[in-house]
């Protein structure tokens, strides 16, 4: 019934001509996938990897975007320059960006409700820190930053939004949540959807796992009941590697 959604997110990593010469290994190898596919290279590589794509079935998607349409913001990207480059997904509240450029819950959300007006599609992150899971805040903090993520964001934009649960300390340490533990934290956000916007929507709500997922572990994550795809980070940079993650149910 959901259709299984596997995204790499290359962050600061290749120049134009080390993203196309993925992208085309990639654009080749899946060809035939039955999946949705994405993937997000730097703003500088956008244009090269959208041409690279054409007609692979793969989407181009954005790390990120302004807040603004457009004005007087020095180094910022806005969203109708990624749909002028083909670009039709953006990451919005990736944990970089609220843990490392402090973005606020209010920030992303302007973003969110930005990016859905102008029809884009949008992946939000959500995740939460070691500290906060010791502390057993877990559905605290990943329901506040769905409702804030969200504020005013209309039941009939929801088709365009995807969910990202990447708890923090399994991003790029090479810890993985447990399948089990993953799949208690996407289950909590399927019923905050089920309380917030009703049983039908929770059901067909895409909810992604990131952190640390490799050629080897992402069989038993997808295997889970509320575990609908993946948001890849290092693994997503070599296709021996997402090539595999990509296919894991041929
Ligand atoms: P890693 O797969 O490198 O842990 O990164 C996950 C991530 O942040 C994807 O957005």
């Amino acid at each position: 019934m959901r259709q299984p959604y596997v995204a790499g997110n290359w962050k600061m990593y290749k120049t134009v001509a080390e993203a196309v010469s993925l992208a085309t290994e990639l654009a080749d190898g899946l060809k035939h996938s039955r999946n949705k596919l994405m993937v997000a290279p730097p703003f500088t590589a956008l244009s090269a990897v959208g041409a690279a794509l054409t007609g692979s079935g793969i989407l181009l998607g954005a790390q990120n975007m302004a807040a603004e349409l457009e004005g007087a913001h020095t180094g910022e990207i806005s969203v109708r320059m990624l749909k002028d480059l083909g670009v039709r997904v953006v990451i919005i509240g990736h944990s970089e960006r609220r843990h490392v450029y402090h973005e606020s819950d209010e920030l992303i959300n302007q973003k969110v409700r930005l990016a859905l007006t102008e029809g884009m599609e949008v992946i939000l992150c959500v995740g939460e820190t070691l500290d906060e899971r010791e502390a057993g805040e877990v559905e605290r903090v990943v329901g506040t930053q769905l409702q804030a993520g969200l504020s005013g964001v209309e039941l009939g934009s929801l088709e365009q939004v995807t969910i990202a649960y990447e708890p923090v300390w399994a991003i790029g340490t090479g810890k993985t949540a447990t399948p089990a533990d993953a799949d208690a934290v996407h289950q909590y956000i399927r019923r905050w959807f089920s309380e917030t916007y009703g049983s039908d929507t929770a059901l067909s709500m895409i909810v992604q796992y990131g952190g640390s997922v490799k050629p080897g572990n992402i069989a038993a994550l997808m295997n889970m009941e509320n575990i609908d795809g993946a948001l890849v980070g290092g693994a997503s940079l070599k296709a021996e590697t997402f090539l595999p993650i990509s296919r894991f149910n041929d």
